[in-house]
């Protein structure tokens, strides 16, 4: 099985968090989303892994690289312009021949990975996996109709929608979505949907299987949503304490504090990440929080219990890359 992530469009709604116009790069516990979809992939035994890049193809080339990291291969592939899931998929048909694939949207990030459905595929042989979860703005989505268990609709963002089940940015094909995708018509919003082939082949006749999500998924698209995510994920850390921590400060709860961090008469209270090299000086930092790489946080002359820095409301990331400081 071949994996194909879709990393092209723009992330103009994302702006100003990052400078970067990628927001699969968005990090999320201070890696980027991306990164978690490639592991994902990597974990379900796919390594033959093609990248869908656009407008911030080289952005994402510097970030992935060959794969080597990942413990896979990757093949960037092109697509001229945003045109649609369904495009994307058509413009990676060279890439994907014959072979089942799973696709995953570069935005989307998931709990628990991806492993589960890939053994459900193989085992069921269905023509197309979907995954489905329940949530409270269906007219956000590609929205699904189920009739006994069974997939009876599809409808991308509908007006009025028939249920709160949202399609999940992973599915599982074969190749029948190639032809699928060939005879659909561009959508309300001028794209390809997959949404639409994979309604074809449900008119076809073909297995789509719907596998219900109990975890948790998230469009990252919007900015409560990363947020929500880089809570999800601190959760699950584990301590790993390096850099200098000086006799006046106290870390309490899970955090992961890496090498070059010096924190200086301070108070962190995990979960927490403190990427390389950044420094904390007589400031607090509340639970839920990722502070990036070479950022500075500090109030300066001010003794700790006058004059905290509660980074709670930020919990996501503090700078990027930039020295950033709160003073
Ligand atoms: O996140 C789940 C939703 O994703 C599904 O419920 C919808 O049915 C599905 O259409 C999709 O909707 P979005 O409107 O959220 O998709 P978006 O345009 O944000 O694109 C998702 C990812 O795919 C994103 O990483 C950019 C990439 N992409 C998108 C398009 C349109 C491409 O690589 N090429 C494209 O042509």
């Amino acid at each position: 099985m071949k994996g194909l992530i879709l990393s092209g469009g723009k992330g103009t709604r994302l702006r100003p968090l990052t400078h970067t116009s990628a927001k699969q790069l968005i990090p999320i516990a201070n890696k980027p989303i991306l990164f978690y979809a490639l592991e994902n992939l990597v974990e379900a035994g796919i390594k033959d892994i093609g990248i869908i890049v656009g407008d911030t193809k080289k952005e994402i080339m510097e970030a992935v690289g060959n794969g080597k990291a990942f413990n896979c291969k990757i093949t960037y592939i092109e697509q001229e312009s945003p045109l649609g899931l369904a495009h994307a998929v058509l413009t990676a048909e060279d890439f994907i021949k014959e072979e089942p694939f799973t696709m995953f949207l570069g935005d989307n990030f998931i709990k628990g990975g991806i492993t589960d459905f890939v053994k459900e595929f193989y085992r069921e042989k269905p023509n197309a996996l979907i995954l489905l979860t329940e949530v409270p703005n269906p007219w956000d989505f590609g929205v699904a109709e189920l009739k006994n268990k069974t997939v009876v609709k599809l409808v991308e963002k509908p007006k009025n929608p028939k249920s709160n089940l949202a399609l999940v940015g992973v599915y599982i094909f074969d190749s029948h979505i190639f032809k699928a995708s060939k005879k659909i018509k561009p959508s309300f919003r001028g794209e390809l949907e997959i949404t639409d082939a994979i309604q074809g082949l449900i008119d076809q006749g073909l297995k789509v299987n719907p596998h219900l999500i109990k975890g948790w998924w998230k469009d990252t698209g919007k900015l409560e949503d990363i947020l929500e995510a880089n809570r999800i994920v601190l959760e699950t850390i584990e301590n790993k304490i390096h850099g200098n921590i000086d006799n006046l400060s106290q870390i309490t709860g899970k955090a992961i504090i890496e090498k070059g961090v010096k924190i200086k008469n301070s108070v962190i209270r995990g979960p927490v990440i403190i990427g390389e090299n950044s420094r904390i000086i007589n400031s607090y930092i509340g639970p839920f929080t990722s502070i990036y790489y070479d950022c500075l946080i500090v109030i300066s002359n001010s003794p700790l219990k006058e004059g905290f820095i509660f980074l709670e409301a930020l919990k996501l990331m503090i700078g990027d890359h930039g020295k950033v400081g709160i003073i």
